[in-house]
């Protein structure tokens, strides 16, 4: 490993968490996330960058981005898990570990959430630990990289 980096990617209207139908997504807001989600990796000896976007293209170029600086993805896509080739295309092009995070249990929900294009790029995926979730998959590409 070339550097001891996680890129935290969220995606659209996961801005608004905290007050955004906290009866699905909690009352956790999206820096409170990122704060545990670098704790996290620092406690296992990795850094983080983290980077949300409601932008699609925008989500693709950060993927990009960390072809060269980052060892591992984690990634809660939102919406686009359920439409974007894109993402799903750039993940699969960085060649880097990912791991895929719903707050939500998205598979106990409207039937058009159980597909996500992302999930067969990930090499895990945790869907309705809210907040947790995103520190299992820290501990597991920590635990993929040797870290
Ligand atoms: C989500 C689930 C998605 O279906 C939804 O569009 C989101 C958040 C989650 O974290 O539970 O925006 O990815």
């Amino acid at each position: 490993m070339t550097e001891r980096r996680l890129l935290l990617v969220n995606g659209p209207n996961l801005n608004l968490l905290g007050t955004r139908q906290p009866e699905v997504y909690g009352s956790t807001t999206l820096a409170e996330i990122e704060a545990l989600t670098a704790k996290a990796a620092e406690e296992v000896g990795l850094s983080l960058r983290a980077v949300q976007s409601n932008h699609e293209g925008v989500l693709v170029d950060e993927i990009h981005a960390a072809r060269t600086d980052c060892a591992g993805i984690v990634i809660n896509p939102a919406a686009y898990s359920h439409t974007s080739v894109a993402i799903a295309d750039a993940l699969r092009s960085v060649g880097l570990p990912v791991a895929e995070v719903h707050l939500s249990n998205i598979h106990a929900r409207e039937p058009f959430r159980h597909h996500s294009y992302v999930s067969a790029v990930a090499d895990m995926v945790i869907a309705g630990a809210g907040p947790l979730g995103y520190e299992m998959a820290v501990r597991y590409l920590a635990d993929r990289l040797g870290a």
